[in-house]
């Protein structure tokens, strides 16, 4: 018995990282699901994203356990793409029980520097998306009298965000959703909640301006990446943190075991949010 037997779930962003940990993790424990990924490169954020070829290799990975798979280049900064998913998954398994808004991106820039289109870039992919997910499921799961929505959040609701203050603003905005979702829906047997993750080992901090950042000055390395996360956490040997350990929070907020929760911010971050503060600039007064 698996703990999402005859359950069908949406993972948005699923073709690596995080997305691809959630996906396999909740086809693992019997369900059905839907992934999808951005169909091209979303303009010039310095790394690549997550490829429809990747995409597909996650769905050869989901089938091999036995389960059904829809997987199709879909960008969550369009609801008609995601209401064709959606109705195409109502289709072939009847319903749609659960979704993780997952799908984001990362960039850096000061908040003087940024351009606007960086801006509406972030907030379009990393809020917005994630709204068009809710809003694409929550008919379905309207009619089949429940369901669960888990909106990717992160560590970077709860606090200052040095040059990525975009992403800081959508990630705060995520919870704000969130809160709004489970109070509205929740009348409808909609459950909503957030995972709120730390630095967690995935291709989305794995380039040269993150190594930068890690290190707090340029010429950083892949090293400065695995050493710094190692500061801020408070438990035990503890840094980069294994996707995996988010999609265990995810299984249990997607899963029954979880029926009587709803509106909760959940970090997975080894303790980083109760960490006393410190000044992030590498200029300090
Ligand atoms: N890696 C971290 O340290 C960290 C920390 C906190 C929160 N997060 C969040 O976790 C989520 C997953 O990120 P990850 O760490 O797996 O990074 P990742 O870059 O490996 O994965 C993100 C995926 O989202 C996809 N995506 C981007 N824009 C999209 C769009 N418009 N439509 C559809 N898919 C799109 C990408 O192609 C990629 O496959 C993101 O929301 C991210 O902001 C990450």
């Amino acid at each position: 018995m698996g703990r999402m037997d005859g359950k069908v779930a949406l993972v948005t962003g699923a073709a690596r990282g995080q997305g691809r940990a959630h996906a396999l993790t909740l086809a693992r424990e019997g369900a059905d699901v839907v992934i999808v990924d951005v169909p091209g490169p979303v303009s010039d954020i310095g790394s690549p994203l997550g490829s429809d070829e990747q995409l597909q290799s996650v769905a050869g990975e989901v089938e091999e356990l036995g389960v059904g798979v829809i997987a199709e280049p879909v960008d969550v900064r369009g609801q008609e793409a995601l209401d064709w998913v959606v109705a195409k998954a109502i289709e072939r398994f009847g319903k749609i029980d659960v979704a993780v808004a997952n799908a984001g991106i990362w960039t850096l820039g000061k908040y003087w520097e940024l351009e606007e289109r960086h801006w509406l870039e972030t907030i379009d992919i990393n809020l917005s998306g994630v709204w068009r997910t809710a809003k694409a499921v929550t008919p379905s799961m309207i009619e089949n009298g429940g369901g669960s929505i888990v909106l990717t959040s992160s560590i970077s609701a709860f606090e200052g965000n040095y040059d990525y203050a975009h992403y800081g603003a959508a990630k705060t905005g995520v919870i704000g959703l969130m809160r709004s979702i489970a109070l509205e829906a929740g009348p409808l047997n909609i459950r909503c909640n957030a995972v709120c993750p730390g630095v967690i080992d995935t291709p989305m901090n794995d380039w040269q301006l993150p190594y930068d950042m890690f290190a707090g000055e340029a010429g950083g390395t892949p090293q400065d990446r695995i050493e710094s996360p190692r500061h801020w956490a408070v438990l035990k040997g503890r840094g980069l943190i294994d996707p995996q350990s988010v999609s265990n929070a995810v299984l249990y907020l997607a899963s029954d075991e979880s029926a009587d929760v709803t509106g909760v911010a959940l970090p997975v971050d080894a303790g980083h949010g109760i960490l006393p503060g410190y000044n992030g600039s590498p200029i300090a007064p």
